[in-house]
C-alpha cells in the first residue's frame, strides 16, 4: 500500500491525477489546494478523509508519497521539500523550469535517496508500449529516424510572469515530444532547431543528430492546433517504418525484403486502441503511476521501467537548452 498526498487539485491533478492513482492502485490519503473549497468538493466525491490548504499544515507522519500537479514554478521547491520530509514524490512534468533547477533537484533527491517519478505519460501510452514491444522482437533492425509531432491549442502566453513563451511551449508539449524522440534514438544529441511561423500559437522544431551512426530525431511541438493531435513515427535501419497516429492506430509499413511483402507491400494495422478504453491507462497516467508505487514499494515494474524517474529527463532539458543558447532565448526572463 501506497498512501499519497495530492497536492494541486485543478483540471489535471483533480480530473487526471486523483482517478489514476486510484486506478494504479495507490490510496490518495489527503487534498491539497490552496483553494480549499475546491480540495473539498473532489474529497467529498472520491471519499478521500482529509483536505488542506497549504502543504506545511500536513502531518507527513502517515504518508509514503505526495503527487504534486501544481504551477509549473512551483513543482521544483514542493519536491525539495518532500523528500526531506523522507517521501518518495511524483511530480507532473515539468519538474523543473531550466537544466541547472533539474541539476540540482537531481542532486536533492539522489541525496535523500527517495524514488521522483515524472508524469511523461506518453511514453506509457498503450500505443507507445506496443510500438515498444514491436522493437524489441529486433525484427524491424535499430530506429534510425524518430519523428514526433505533439500539438495542442496551449498555451498561448508564457505559464508565469518570469517565464519565456518558448520555455512554456517546453514545458506543455515539447518536454513530452523531445523526450519520447530522444527515448527511442538516445545518440542524436547533436541539437538544432527552428521557430516556424503560423498564424496562431507557436510552432517549434528540434532536430538532434548522430553522424556516426546515421541517427535522427525530429520533434515538433506547439500550440497552433484546435486540439492534441499525436504522430509518432519510427523509420528503422531495416527499412521499417512503425507509425503511431493520435495513440490509436499503430502501422507497419515494411521496408521490403522479406517474401511476403512481396504480395502485399501496403501498411499492416499492427494494433488499435479500443473504442471504448479512452481512459486513464489508454493515455499512459495509471500506468506510469503503477510504475511509480513498484518502484515505491521495491515490487516490478509492470510498464517495464518505461516510466520516468527524474534523471531521465536530463537529456530533454539539455536539448532544449541548448535550443534556446543558441537562439540567444533564456527559460525565464
Ligand atoms: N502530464 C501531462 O500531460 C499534463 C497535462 C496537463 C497538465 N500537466 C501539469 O499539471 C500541472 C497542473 O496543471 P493544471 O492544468 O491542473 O493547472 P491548474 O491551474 O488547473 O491547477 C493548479 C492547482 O494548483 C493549486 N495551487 C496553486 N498554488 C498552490 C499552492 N502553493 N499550494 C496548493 N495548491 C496550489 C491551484 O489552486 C489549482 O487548483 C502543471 O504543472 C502541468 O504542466 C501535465
Amino acid at each position: 500500500m501506497v498512501r499519497a498526498l495530492i497536492v494541486g487539485c485543478g483540471s489535471h491533478g483533480g480530473e487526471v491525477l486523483l482517478p489514476a492513482a486510484l486506478t494504479a492502485g495507490i490510496q490518495p490519503v489527503g487534498l491539497v489546494d490552496a483553494d480549499l473549497d475546491k480540495a473539498k468538493t473532489l474529497a467529498e466525491q472520491w471519499g478521500v478523509p482529509h483536505v488542506y490548504n497549504r502543504l506545511d499544515e500536513v502531518p507527513v507522519r502517515q504518508l509514503d508519497a505526495v503527487l504534486l500537479a501544481l504551477p509549473v514554478a512551483q513543482h521544483a521547491s514542493n519536491v525539495g521539500w518532500a523528500v526531506d520530509q523522507g517521501l518518495h514524490v511524483f511530480v507532473e512534468k515539468p519538474p523543473a523550469t531550466n537544466l541547472a533547477q533539474l541539476r540540482d533537484l537531481i542532486d536533492q533527491v539522489d541525496a535523500a535517496d527517495r524514488v521522483c517519478g515524472v508524469g511523461m505519460n506518453f511514453r506509457c501510452a498503450e500505443g507507445v508500449l506496443e510500438l515498444g514491444r514491436r522493437l524489441s522482437t529486433g525484427r524491424h533492425g535499430r530506429p534510425a529516424y524518430v519523428r514526433v509531432v505533439q500539438v495542442a491549442r496551449k498555451p498561448l502566453e508564457p505559464f508565469g510572469p518570469g517565464l519565456s513563451m518558448e520555455a512554456s511551449l517546453f514545458y506543455a508539449q515539447g518536454i513530452h515530444a523531445i523526450d519520447l524522440a530522444l527515448s527511442f534514438a538516445p545518440v542524436a544529441t547533436a541539437i538544432s532547431g527552428q521557430r516556424v511561423r503560423v498564424n496562431r500559437g507557436r510552432l517549434c522544431v528540434v532536430v538532434g543528430e548522430d553522424h556516426d551512426s546515421g541517427t535522427r530525431i525530429e520533434a515538433s511541438f506547439g500550440s497552433s492546433a484546435a486540439g492534441l493531435y499525436h504522430e509518432l513515427d519510427v523509420f528503422c535501419d531495416s527499412g521499417d517504418l512503425l507509425s503511431l497516429r493520435n495513440l490509436s492506430e499503430l502501422s507497419y509499413l515494411p521496408g521490403g525484403g522479406e517474401p511476403d511483402v512481396a504480395d502485399y507491400p501496403g501498411a499492416r494495422v499492427l494494433w488499435r486502441r479500443s473504442p471504448t478504453n479512452v481512459g486513464y491507462t489508454a493515455a499512459g497516467y495509471a500506468t506510469e503511476l503503477a510504475s511509480f508505487k513498484s518502484r515505491v514499494l521495491g515490487d516490478a515494474d509492470p510498464a517495464s521501467s518505461q516510466a520516468a524517474v527524474l534523471r531521465d529527463l536530463l537529456p530533454t532539458y539539455r536539448a532544449f537548452d541548448e535550443l534556446l543558447t543558441c537562439w540567444d532565448v533564456p527559460w525565464t526572463n
